[in-house]
This record gives C-alpha cells, sequence and structure tokens, in this order.
C-alpha cells in the first residue's frame, strides 16, 4: 500500500495533470493504475489520472499498447530506457489512432539542468507547439522540426514541484495519424542543435520512452520500440 501510494503520488509529480489536487489520486479507479518498472528488458511509464478509461498493456520485448476512451483526462504510458542518452537512436513502430489531443513523442527528462523534453512524431487534434516559443529548426533523419521552448513555474516535475524548462522538436508535417506509423529518431540529432539554440539539456539523463498521450480524447495505440 505504502509504495502504491508513493508510485501514485510520484506519478501524479511526473505530469502535470489539469487536476484537482489530491482529489485525482483518490479518483484513480479506472483502467490500468498507473506503474513503472521494467518489463522484458525496457523501461516502462504508465500514468494516468484516472478520469478516462485506459488500459495499459506491456507486450513482447519493445512493445505496448495503450486504449483510451471517455474523453476525459489525462494519461501518458510508453517504454524505452533508464537513464537515457545523448546518443540513442530510437526506432519505433506500430498503430497510432488517437481521436482528439494526443501525441506520440519520444518523451524523457534530465536532471542538472531539471528539464523535461519532446521529440513529437505525431499528433492529433491539436499541435503541441502551439503553446510554445519557436526557437528555430532542425532536420533529423530526413524530416523537418521545429524547435520550440517554454517555461514551466512551480509545476509537477520528476523532482516534485520545481521550475524548468521544457524542449521541444515537433515534426513539421507529422507523421500521419490513423493507422501504421514507424520511424526513427537519432536523439543526437535534435539534442545538438537544440545546443546550438542555447537549449542545453542537463547532464544526468534520467527516463527516455516513446509514450503515447491523450488529453481529453480517446484513442489506440500500439508501439513496438528499440
Ligand atoms: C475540485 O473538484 C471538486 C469535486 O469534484 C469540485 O467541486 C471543485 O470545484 C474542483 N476544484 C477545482 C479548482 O477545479
Ligand atoms: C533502427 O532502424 C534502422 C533503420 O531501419 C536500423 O538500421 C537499425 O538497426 C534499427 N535499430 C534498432 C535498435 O532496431
Amino acid at each position: 500500500m505504502l509504495s502504491f501510494l508513493t508510485l501514485l503520488v510520484a506519478a501524479t509529480a511526473v505530469y502535470a495533470a489539469p487536476t484537482n489536487g489530491t482529489t485525482d489520486v483518490l479518483d484513480i479507479r479506472s483502467g490500468t493504475p498507473s506503474g513503472t518498472g521494467t518489463s522484458n528488458g525496457y523501461y516502462y511509464s504508465w500514468w494516468t489520472d484516472g478520469a478516462g478509461d485506459a488500459t495499459y498493456t506491456n507486450g513482447a520485448a519493445g512493445q505496448y499498447s495503450l486504449t483510451w476512451s471517455g474523453g476525459n483526462g489525462n494519461l501518458v504510458g510508453g517504454k524505452g530506457w533508464n537513464p537515457g542518452t545523448s546518443s540513442r537512436v530510437i526506432n519505433y513502430s506500430g498503430t497510432y489512432q488517437p481521436n482528439g489531443n494526443s501525441y506520440l513523442s519520444v518523451y524523457g527528462w534530465t536532471r542538472n539542468s531539471l528539464i523535461e523534453y519532446y521529440v513529437v512524431e505525431s499528433y492529433g487534434s491539436y499541435n503541441p507547439s502551439s503553446a510554445a516559443s519557436l526557437k528555430g529548426s532542425v532536420t533529423c533523419n530526413g524530416a523537418s522540426y521545429d524547435i520550440l521552448s517554454t517555461w514551466r513555474t512551480n509545476a509537477p516535475s520528476i523532482d516534485g514541484t520545481a521550475t524548468f524548462q521544457q524542449f521541444w522538436s515537433v515534426r513539421n508535417p507529422k507523421k500521419a495519424p490513423g493507422g501504421s506509423i514507424s520511424g526513427t529518431v537519432d536523439t543526437a540529432c535534435h539534442f545538438n542543435a537544440w545546443a546550438n539554440l542555447g537549449l542545453n539539456l542537463g547532464s544526468e539523463h534520467n527516463y527516455q520512452i516513446v509514450a503515447t498521450e491523450g488529453y481529453f480524447s480517446s484513442g489506440s495505440s500500439t508501439i513496438t520500440v528499440s
């Protein structure tokens, strides 16, 4: 029970859920409970605020599946590594079928400095770069990405409430959602481009996953990470 509660508090701290304090912890009752760990050699992180119905399933090797419905709440899950690195070339393939606001991204954190980062490969109805400042662009793995950053002030993080930057690469145009999807993300290409714009990740990597996120939406995703 203690570890479960600790897990929920930790998970709540990591993701900036559109929530209502501790009420949400008590509301986590639909679908798969939040959790992190290792599955078949890959690190996974799954978090839901419990407002929507969501089922997260770890598959073989780097595969995971996520289905969500109800048009409510915030959830994010995926597989990858902990710690991440600044040089990993990440492949992903599968299906991604969002209905509404959702992202499919390489997602991670660093410490020293504390940074939350996204390389967004595809998204649903909402372009996540809408809310951030455009810093430049980069071509990686044959595709163009907008580079953006934003500050989060007194926001939830892997180290509790903190003020930190988010760095973003958002593929432009996005990979088409709605069916089969696959790609390669050379993280060094993005991280070097960010650094050239003064956006320096921290020296200590925390987790680095290929995440599917849903926000007041529905959808399904089955992704294999390698
Ligand atoms: C928090 O949730 C309670 C119960 O659902 C609701 O009455 C209250 O208005 C909410 N507060 C905020 C700030 O959304
Ligand atoms: C990633 O994909 C590339 C290109 O298809 C391939 O050469 C490489 O071996 C793959 N890496 C992994 C870890 O699957």
